[in-house]
């Protein structure tokens, strides 16, 4: 008996900077971005805002879909690569802000696949029988990861101005990653489902030979002091990313694990109604669709409207079908991404 979906959320910010605007900050076109990425436009909150304040707006709305109290919630998962302080986690400022009773509040850190691992926390608490009723939040605040500085208010129209030949020569240097990643959040609230409804099987992997497809050298408790002027200055602190490892590994990796849920549960993959895959890069979703034999109305997008939204993107993508109709009972839908660590898998559900 897996858990069923209850209620979804989402929180998305006002500010939308298009890839025309990252043209005033950075050596940069629409074409290249839309043609390499998906990507046409991502959102950004407002300094000050953070991850916790994002989710919780997305939780919100999920517990008032779900028709929920806080009081009845047991369980709470918070995914996120970006929370608002190095320590503690951010599962106790989201477990605060929703005003939950003191429950248990874990936090997920498998980037691109929180959110992943959150639909498996949440179906083992529930099936285990030590939780009725979770609350899932994926969000993520990207700005503060981005090197744009000052140049950021260029970006967003916020400052009157032109990017220096310094701003532009550093924010050039960076832009084959920083273009793809903006702000969000998803949340869910999963309960206890029927026979042969909600998580049907799950397929969770990690290889951290994979390391270094993507991460943050420094900053980080393996150094002393773990954060100092030499990493900054160093730039040791902004991510490393192997594109084209990443994406060799995300359209072989995905499709295995859809495979292999669909097997567990004895059913055809061409089976499967929806596919919600992590939307990191719309031609890795192509690949994706290429290894599926799948369509594009199968493997669905939403990565032109916000970019890579990290652990807010299964939750987001998610809620939109749902709003737009595109879920209907009974269907067969595969969650799965591929994200740094690496982390990857498939989930598999059966909508009630
Ligand atoms: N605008 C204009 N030109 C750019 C940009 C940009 N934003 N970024 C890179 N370029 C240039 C490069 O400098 C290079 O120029 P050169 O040939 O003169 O040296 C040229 O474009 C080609 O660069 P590549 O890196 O080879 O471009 P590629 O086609 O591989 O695309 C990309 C790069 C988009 C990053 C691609 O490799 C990719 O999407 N990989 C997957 C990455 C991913 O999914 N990351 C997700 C983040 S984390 C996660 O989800 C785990």
């Amino acid at each position: 008996m897996g858990a069923i979906i209850t209620g979804t959320g989402i929180a998305v910010p006002d500010q939308v900077v298009t890839n025309q605007d990252l043209t005033r900050i950075m050596d940069t076109s629409d074409d290249w971005i839309t043609s390499r990425t998906g990507v046409r436009e991502r959102r950004f909150v407002e300094e000050g805002v953070g991850s916790a304040e994002l989710g919780v707006q997305a939780a919100r709305e999920a517990m008032a879909a779900a028709a929920i109290q806080p009081d009845q919630v047991d369980a709470l998962v918070t995914a996120t690569m970006t929370p608002d302080y190095l320590a503690p986690g951010i599962s106790a400022l989201v477990q605060h802000g929703l005003g939950l009773p003191a429950v248990a509040a874990f936090d997920l850190r498998q980037q691109c696949s929180g959110f992943l691992y959150a639909l498996d926390l949440a179906d083992s608490l529930i099936g285990s029988g030590r939780a009725e009723t979770v609350v899932l939040v994926g969000t993520e605040v990207h700005g503060g990861f981005l090197p744009w500085g000052a140049s950021f208010d260029v970006a967003t129209g916020r400052a009157n101005r032109e990017a220096t030949p310094a701003e532009r020569e550093r924010n050039t240097r960076f832009r084959s990653w920083s273009v793809l990643f903006g702000d969000g959040a998803g949340a869910m609230v999963m309960r206890r489902g029927g026979e042969q409804t909600g998580v049907l099987a799950t397929s969770l992997h990690t290889d951290g030979g994979q390391f270094n497809l993507i991460h943050v050298p420094g900053v980080g408790f393996r150094r002393r002091p773990y954060v100092d002027h030499g990493q900054l200055d160093g730039e040791l602190h902004l991510p490393i990313m192997d594109g084209a490892g990443l994406y060799r590994q995300a359209v072989r990796l995905m499709p295995e694990a859809v495979r292999e849920v669909a097997k567990a549960v004895g059913v055809e993959v061409d089976e499967i109604d929806l596919v919600v895959a992590h939307q990191a890069n719309d031609r890795i979703l192509e690949g994706v669709r290429k290894q599926l034999g799948m369509t594009q109305e199968k493997v669905p997008s939403n990565i032109a409207r916000y970019g890579n939204t990290t652990a807010a993107t299964l939750p987001l993508l998610f809620h939109e079908l749902r709003q737009a109709g595109k879920v209907k009972p009974g269907m067969l839908v595969c969650f799965t991404s591929f994200g740094a660590g690496a982390h990857w898998g498939a989930v598999l559900y059966r909508e009630p």
